[in-house]
């Protein structure tokens, strides 16, 4: 029982009853669901917005999907759905509300944060990003010598790095190709080394982007970016011009000497990782332009819509959380493959592995007591169809059940030319192609009517029954992009709110945040770090030696 009264989730009626059908569901076919229902191909799709989901691939029953959501109605998922629009504080651990849905209201949106109505804040920073990115953009903001700002160089870690940096990458195609725009985040020096070796200081400008403005990797390669700066131009003056911070601590900005008339705000209900589309994406305005910008809010908020007003049966997001739930905690899935079939999604996956993991990474839950479920998946993939000729051997023939998301697109961008436009149906044929073999594989007898001798057979047999759900789209637009995103961040909240999870917290990064500041006098001064493990110990030792020390 928990704390609230409530009985724990593996405890509940509705639990017992998914763990019942599993076992009477045994081994699961997908010839035989297919063969039972001619219209499963056709009629297990959903829609939400301009995203066509298809689900008919998964390993699940109509009465598989019934159970689930009743599991996601004994759990009260629209209940705190609702209190996260509403801006109650469903961060428990850090008492705070999580409105990260509030960056893309409307205008005239009413959204209270202990009584204060935000909406008109959040605009008010997004019009101020609008006219820096105008002026940036039109050369009327200049560097300190007076020459035009060419190249953007945005330095986070993070929720402050990986989202702007995803979206940038997906966007390509409309942003401003006369600026040169990159992403710094490693603490390793070579990061910003190599992001800044060939660019002009006189024309370049730095976008500090920091929730807390005190991560140690940011702050120092801002600060190493500033002596950079300087060392070129000789005057301290010239960082009002080049740098620029993005944050919720006003206080530190000014410390690290920017002036906060050029900070862009946010607020301590947007988590890191939900942030990209609050002031830390103004290397991205400033790279795509407002308008485009806004057409991404305007995305998000369709799917946000959906989520928060399609019932149960279509709501998409509720469905993803419910199936990532079947597969890992009723099927032994360990992992969720993300396998966009486009070379813009490059980094999708290295995002949604924060937005997932740091968010669903988990083992006590909202009470504190450790749970007795499984929780988050290892989320991995990179695009289709370099996969292919990696490590999809092993989803097809391995020994591990991994469902996967396949994203594709009905049309390549439009810059391209017309040659490596009809590449396209190429690539979209891996697409089908893939999904087809792993879910309907390829049996013994197919493979010896193919006149495969008998010693090879079972080395050419594909089981098949690898779920995956497909999502497809006309385009990749910046307002498709906003959907995508709001899809996996509400698939993410549906899946902590089943396990009871606080998802908004990240209380596991900071224990080696705290061990890394303590070991660093150890490898440079040799300094006699108490707490040291032998193992830990002794490794520094050699790393001493090996830098000559
Ligand atoms: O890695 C932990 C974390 O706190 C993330 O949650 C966050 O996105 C990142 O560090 C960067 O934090 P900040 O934006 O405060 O520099």
């Amino acid at each position: 029982m928990n704390a609230d009264g409530r009985t724990r989730l593996h405890q509940t009626p509705e639990w017992a009853a998914l763990a019942k059908h599993r076992e009477q569901l045994g081994q699961v076919r997908l010839r035989e669901l297919f063969a039972a229902d001619p219209g499963r191909g056709t009629g297990w799709t959903l829609r939400a917005g301009d995203l066509h989901v298809d689900y008919s691939k998964h390993l699940v029953t109509d009465e598989t999907l019934r159970l689930l959501r009743e599991l996601a109605a004994a759990t009260d998922v629209f209940g705190l759905r609702d209190a996260m629009f509403r801006g109650e504080r469903i961060n428990i651990t850090e008492d705070r509300a999580v409105l990260h849905t509030a960056l893309r209201a409307p205008r005239d949106a009413v959204i209270e944060v202990d009584g204060e109505n935000v909406v008109p804040k959040v605009h008010a920073v997004l019009d101020k990003m609008a006219g820096f990115a105008d002026r940036v953009r039109g050369g009327a903001w200049t560097g300190h010598t007076g020459k035009r700002i060419k190249n953007v160089v945005n330095v986070g870690i993070g929720g402050s790095d990986l989202g702007p940096a995803m979206a940038y990458e997906a966007l390509r195609a409309f942003t401003d190709r006369s600026l040169t725009v990159r992403f710094v985040s490693n603490v390793d020096g070579a990061d910003l080394h190599e992001a800044v070796r060939d660019l002009d200081p006189a024309e370049t400008l730095f976008v500090i982007a920091s929730k807390t403005f005190t991560t140690i990797e940011t702050v120092t390669n801002a600060t190493s970016a500033r002596t950079w700066l300087l060392d070129a131009l000789g005057d301290d003056a010239a960082v009002a011009r080049h740098f620029v911070a993005l944050s919720t601590n006003a206080e530190k900005v000014a410390d690290f000497g920017i002036d906060t008339a050029n900070m862009f705000e946010f607020w301590d209900w947007v988590g890191g990782r939900y942030s990209f589309d609050s002031a830390i994406g103004l290397s991205l305005m400033i790279a795509i332009g407002p308008d485009r910008f806004r057409e991404m809010l305007d995305g998000f908020r369709i799917v946000d819509e959906h989520f928060r007003t399609a019932p149960a049966e279509s709501n998409v997001p509720l469905l993803l959380g419910l199936l990532g739930v079947w597969y890992g905690d009723f099927l032994g899935a360990q992992s969720h493959a993300v396998l966009p079939y486009s070379h813009y999604l490059s980094k999708f996956t290295a995002y949604l592995q924060q937005l997932d993991m740091e968010s669903n990474g988990k083992s006590v839950d909202r009470e504190g007591n450790a749970v007795h479920w499984q929780t988050g998946p290892v989320v991995w993939g990179t695009p289709g169809t370099n996969g292919q000729h990696a490590y999809y051997q092993l989803i097809h023939q391995g020994t591990k059940l991994i469902p996967a998301d396949f994203i594709g697109f009905a049309r390549p961008v439009d810059e391209l030319d017309d040659g490596l436009k009809a590449q396209h149906d190429l690539l979209m044929a891996n697409f089908f192609a893939q999904t087809q073999a792993l879910a309907f594989g390829k049996t013994p007898d197919e493979v010896r009517a193919e006149g495969v001798p008998e010693e090879l057979v079972p080395h050419k047999t594909f089981r098949g029954d690898h779920p995956t759900t497909t999502i497809l789209a006309a385009e990749l637009t910046p307002s498709v992009l906003g959907q995508l995103v709001a899809l996996y961040e509400h698939k993410v909240f549906v899946q902590g709110a089943i396990w009871n999870i606080d998802s908004f917290d990240q209380w596991g990064v900071e224990l080696g945040k705290v061990l890394a500041k303590r070991v660093e006098p150890a490898l440079t001064e040799g300094a006699d770090v108490p707490g040291l493990d032998p193992s830990t110990a002794a490794l520094v030792a050699a790393y001493r030696e090996l830098r000559g020390r």
